[in-house]
Order: structure tokens, then C-alpha cells, then sequence
């Protein structure tokens, strides 16, 4: 049977962090559905409409990259597309905690689906949509960091607010 995995987030937006676990799940699984998550911030930078251009427009050339959207329970989900296994990445110590108590929790609901865990490049480690936006917002260089896509996307969301918020 063909092994599908589901790769959760709220990916606003999507890091180079990500690009790269996906990339390694893409190679390791024979699909990987990037499964953005609904309503997982009030107010989110990037509708859920961008997040899912951008992750199409991003692994448009990876034919087992799919992008969807879901809210609910994980487990649900996952049960629900017939997938196996849940992709989380880790950059560090600091990820550790939550995303242990998240996988037991998730076996717990449902023991069949199994929670894979997968390293970024060492470049990547410390990068998160978080920190993105913040040093963005701060008028700091994310080239590099996050698909020339993204970087473009923030640029016009600062030209589009008229004001340019790096420059108060
Ligand atoms: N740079 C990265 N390297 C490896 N894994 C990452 C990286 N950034 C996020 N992840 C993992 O991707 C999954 C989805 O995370 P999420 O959507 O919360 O991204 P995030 O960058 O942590 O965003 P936020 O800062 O909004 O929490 C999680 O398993 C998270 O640990
Ligand atoms: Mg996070």
C-alpha cells in the first residue's frame, strides 16, 4: 500500500524550514500532503487562500506534493484522507516538548497513524514563520529564508498598506 503522509501546519507563511522537510518527506514517502490548518491564528499575515497559492506555486514540479487545507482534530483528518503518517519537523531542544506531548496525544486518539520526525539543514534550524515576520516587519533581510514567492508577498503587503511599517 502506498504510504501517505500529511504534513500539518499554519504555514503563514511558508519557510525555506519547511520547503526543506517537505522536500525530504517528498522523497521518503510516496505522497505528502501539506495540510495547512484553518483558523490556527485570529489574525493571520497570509489568508488561507495565499498560503495554499503559494505552497501549490512553490512544489508545482513535485507531482507527490499535494496542499490542502483541514481544521478539527489532526487525527480526524489524517484518518479521513487514508494517510499513515504525520510529518513534524524539529529544529531544536525548544520543539521538543510540545511536539512529544502532541505525538503521544495524537496515538492516543488514534494508535494506527504514526508521527515522523524529520531535521531541517542546519541552516534552517533556527528559522521560524514567526521570527519571519517579525524581522521583516522590522525592516530586516529575509532573502534566503523563506521561497523568492513569500519574500515578494511580504513586499507587496508593505507597498499595499500604503505605509511602509519597516520605515516607523
Ligand atoms: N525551520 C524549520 N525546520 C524544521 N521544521 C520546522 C521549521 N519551521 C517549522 N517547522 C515545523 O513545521 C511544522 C509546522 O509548523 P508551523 O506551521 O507552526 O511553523 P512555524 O514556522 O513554527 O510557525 P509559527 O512561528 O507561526 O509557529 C512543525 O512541525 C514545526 O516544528
Ligand atoms: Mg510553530
Amino acid at each position: 500500500m502506498p504510504t501517505l503522509a500529511v504534513y500539518p501546519g499554519s504555514f503563514d507563511p511558508l519557510t525555506n524550514g519547511h520547503v526543506d522537510i517537505i522536500m525530504r518527506g517528498a522523497r521518503l514517502f510516496d505522497r505528502i500532503v501539506i495540510a495547512i490548518l484553518v483558523n490556527a491564528e485570529k489574525s493571520p499575515l497570509f489568508s488561507m487562500d495565499e498560503r495554499v497559492e503559494i505552497a501549490r506555486a512553490v512544489f508545482k514540479d513535485l507531482p507527490n506534493v499535494e496542499v490542502d487545507t483541514f481544521d478539527g482534530l489532526l487525527v480526524d483528518y489524517v484518518e479521513r484522507r487514508h494517510a499513515q503518517v504525520i510529518v513534524r519537523g524539529l529544529r531544536a531542544v525548544s520543539d521538543f516538548e510540545f511536539e512529544f506531548q502532541m505525538a503521544l496525544m495524537n496515538r492516543r486518539l488514534n494508535g494506527k497513524i504514526e508521527t515522523v520526525f524529520m531535521m531541517p539543514a542546519e541552516q534552517y534550524t533556527y528559522i521560524s514563520s514567526r521570527l519571519i515576520k517579525e524581522v521583516f516587519s522590522l525592516g530586516g533581510r529575509v532573502h534566503g529564508l523563506v521561497p523568492d514567492m513569500v519574500e515578494e508577498r511580504l513586499q507587496a503587503k508593505v507597498g499595499a498598506s500604503g505605509e511602509d511599517p519597516r520605515k516607523k
